[in-house]
C-alpha cells in the first residue's frame, strides 16, 4: 500500500473497505461547511464500523445456544475480556460510540493534548481499569497525525502492564508518517483506520484531511 512519498507496512494497518458509501460519509464529513447536527451522526456511523473492525482483532471462542425453536445455534462470544480507553478529548466520540455497543464495556481515559506550537502530546492524566494488564484494549483517538499523542497514550497503557499485541489502536483518519511511527516504536499493537491521508502539512494537520475534529465534533470552533 503507497500513499505519496511516504510508504505504510502494509500489515501495520487494516483499512476499512473504501466502499461507495463510505466515501460517501467522508465527503459529508470533509466538506468545510459541514453543520454538526451532520457532522457528529456521520462520524458515529463510520465509529461503529472502526470498533467493529477492531473487534474482530482481538479472539473469540465457540459457544452454541439454544433457539427457542428447540435447535442449536453454533456461536462466538469474545474469549478475552477488553476495555476501551479513549483519548482525551477527541476520544470521547468513539467511547459514546463503543458504549452504545457495549454498555457494558469498561472504560477507561487518557488525557493528552498537542502543544498547539510544538505539536508535541502533553501527558496530563490517566484512569483505567484496575486489571487493565489483563484485558485486550481499543485505544480510541479519531486522529492519527504525527503519532505523538498514539504512542504516549501506548506508553501509559505498557507501563501498566497492557501487552503491545493486546493493544488495537482505532482511529478515523491516520497519516501515513503517523502509520509509520506507531508501527517502528510499537510493532505489535494492530491499527484499524477508515482513510489513510496524502500526507501531514507544515502545521502537523492531515491533508486533504479534516481540519481540527475535536473541534468540529464538540463545536469548540465557531465556524460549526
Ligand atoms: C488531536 C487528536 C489526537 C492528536 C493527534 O488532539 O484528537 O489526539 O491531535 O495528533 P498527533 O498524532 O500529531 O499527536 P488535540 O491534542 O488537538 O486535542 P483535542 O482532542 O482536544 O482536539
Ligand atoms: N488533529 C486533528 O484534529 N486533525 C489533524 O489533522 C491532526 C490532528
Amino acid at each position: 500500500m503507497t500513499v505519496t512519498h511516504v510508504q505504510v507496512p502494509q500489515d501495520a494497518v487494516h483499512l476499512l473497505p473504501q466502499t461507495k458509501h463510505l466515501r460517501a460519509i467522508h465527503t459529508i464529513l470533509r466538506d468545510r461547511h459541514a453543520k454538526r447536527k451532520d457532522f457528529v451522526p456521520n462520524s458515529a456511523h463510520v465509529m461503529r464500523q472502526l470498533i467493529e473492525a477492531g473487534l474482530e482483532l482481538f479472539p473469540f471462542e465457540p459457544l452454541d445456544v439454544q433457539t427457542p425453536v428447540g435447535r442449536t445455534y453454533h456461536g462466538l462470544r469474545l474469549a478475552t475480556e477488553i476495555c476501551g480507553v479513549s483519548v482525551v478529548r477527541a476520544g470521547d466520540s468513539m467511547e459514546a460510540e463503543l458504549r452504545t455497543m457495549m454498555p457494558e464495556v469498561r472504560l477507561g481515559k487518557i488525557l493528552i493534548q498537542r502543544d498547539r506550537t510544538t505539536k508535541l502530546p502533553r501527558l496530563y492524566y490517566s484512569a483505567l481499569p484496575a486489571d487493565i494488564a489483563q484485558r485486550h484494549v481499543l485505544l480510541l483517538d479519531p486522529m492519527l497525525a504525527t503519532g505523538g499523542t498514539a504512542l504516549a497514550a501506548i506508553d501509559v497503557l505498557c507501563e501498566r502492564g497492557v501487552p503491545e499485541e493486546n493493544i488495537v489502536f482505532v482511529n478515523l483518519l491516520s497519516s501515513p508518517e503517523g502509520i509509520r511511527t506507531v508501527h517502528e516504536r510499537r510493532p505489535r499493537v494492530r491499527m484499524v483506520t477508515s482513510s489513510i491521508e496524502e500526507r501531514l502539512d507544515e502545521n502537523a494537520y492531515m491533508q486533504p484531511g479534516i481540519g481540527d475534529f475535536g473541534d468540529r465534533y464538540f463545536g469548540t470552533d465557531l465556524a460549526v
